[in-house]
């Protein structure tokens, strides 16, 4: 993926800097990113939006990795952002993120989550239910401002991989069902308010989706119903917020589109809905990509320790991190490759399988991996760990979350420091001692 390639020395080479170096000098285990892999996909997600001269926004979904360094680099690439928490906005203002370029998510904002981006006058609230509305009603009063808005909206398809499923009436904790009447019954309550800016719609049918049929379909769902909103309430969105999702191959299985594919798809299918709407100017379509903007171009590099051979069933070869820095295959079965940073053209010879260092059975990073022989002054690296590695990483087992590090043209740049012991305790209180007389 992106700038990765086999240097002289066999070792893997990320943004023209050496990995094993890298790892050496940070310590391990150490997340790298490959900045230009990251610009790459910006430029390509803008490009296509912009060959077609169509309105558009690219929010970074900054679930997938969210720190200061990655908020001003998608700044610099001319990215919106999405949010969904207080901590995320506030990093991204940290990070001199502009306000009016950020969107805020989730379907249980707090109050004062919502005081806050209405405060930092933020670009718009994606307002997820009718509790909700309310409580941007009020606080658009007590603070004497019109909240922009999209209505977040539940299509009834949901897009994984290969697969969509199409369901009359979700289920899902999110959005207002458009099946149901929900959506309608949103729409009106805040056409009806002073308070609220209605900019249009947003609709997100699921992560990892390898075709544009979900898409597709999603947009078909979402016009018929503007076309009824149009008749009962003469309201036409200028906004159509169409979701991230759009997959990434992290092993051979996976057979993504690339990324303007999907963003191509998206635009042919609303042109083609927009016949139906003479009069209407084109809304802006808006995207959300997480995963598909830094997910393949993280990697990890682990340093490799113990090893057990259990003769005939399995070799298990120990690596310093695990579900602590990437909890994905624990939670998700999610699968992941990986190669020996200093051993890149080694044959492979051996089928190991990769356990981090948690005490608990489920800490494994890889089942059954093709490796060079390895011990341990060698490097693994487990690649495709950009997104929601660093930002899902945690504390269990007391392991300090590692360093993150950015690489680009040569140049390496630390963008957030290790975790240290004093760290790990520095929200402890000792136990108040009891005075006996
Ligand atoms: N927009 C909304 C409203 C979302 O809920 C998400 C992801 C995205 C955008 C970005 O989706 P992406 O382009 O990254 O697929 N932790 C899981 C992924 C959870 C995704 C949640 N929502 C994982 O590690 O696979």
């Amino acid at each position: 993926h992106g700038t990765a390639q086999i240097g002289k020395n066999e070792h893997l080479w990320i943004g023209g800097a050496d990995t094993v170096e890298l790892a050496k000098k940070y310590g391990t285990p150490l997340y790298l990113y490959d900045v230009a892999l990251i610009r790459n996909r910006a430029k390509g997600f803008k490009k296509a939006f912009e060959e077609k001269g169509i309105g558009y926004q690219v929010a970074y979904a900054s679930k997938a990795f969210s720190s200061i360094a990655i908020f001003q680099l998608m700044n610099q690439e001319g990215l919106s952002l999405d949010v969904v928490s207080g901590g995320e906005l506030y990093t991204a203002l940290q990070a001199g993120f502009p306000a009016d370029r950020i969107h805020f998510h989730g379907n249980n904002k707090s109050p004062a989550e919502l005081e806050f981006a209405l405060k930092s006058h933020i670009g718009c609230i994606v307002v997820d239910n009718f509790h909700e509305i309310h409580l941007l009603k009020t606080l658009g009063e007590k603070l004497n401002q019109k909240v922009n808005i999209l209505l977040r909206l539940t299509p009834g398809i949901e897009a994984h991989t290969h697969d969509y499923i199409i369901t009359g009436q979700e289920d899902s904790k999110f959005g207002f069902d458009l099946g149901n009447g929900q959506a309608d019954k949103a729409l009106q309550e805040v056409l009806k308010s002073f308070q609220f800016n209605v900019l249009g719609v947003h609709c997100h049918i699921g992560s990892q989706i390898f075709e544009t049929d979900g898409f597709t379909l999603a947009i078909d769902k979402l016009f018929s119903h503007f076309k009824s909103w149009n008749n009962d309430f003469g309201y036409f969105p200028d906004v159509v917020n169409l979701g991230g999702g759009f997959g990434i191959q992290y092993t051979d299985e996976d057979t993504p589109l690339k990324p303007e594919q999907y963003v191509m798809a998206m635009i042919e299918e609303v042109t083609k809905q927009m016949s139906k709407f003479k009069d209407k100017k084109m809304p802006e379509i808006w995207i959300e990509p997480g995963r598909s903007l830094v997910g393949d171009a993280g990697t990890t590099i682990y340093s490799i320790g113990s090893q057990k051979e259990i003769e005939g069933v399995r070799h298990y070869v120990s690596v310093d991190g695990g579900m602590t820095d990437n909890i994905r295959p624990a939670l998700y079965q999610a699968k992941y490759d990986a190669y020996v940073a200093n051993k890149m053209n080694e044959t492979m010879t051996n089928i190991v399988s990769i356990a981090g260092k948690c005490c608990e059975s489920g800490d494994m990073l890889i089942w059954d991996l093709a490796l060079p022989k390895v011990n341990d002054s060698d490097y693994l690296a487990v690649t495709c760990t950009g997104a929601y590695g660093y930002s899902m990483a945690n504390n269990y087992n007391r392991i300090q979350r590692p360093a993150v590090v950015f690489v680009e043209d040569g140049e390496e740049q630390l963008v957030v420091k290790r975790e240290t012991y004093e760290d790990l305790i520095r929200q402890d209180l000792p136990l108040k001692t009891k005075v006996f007389v």
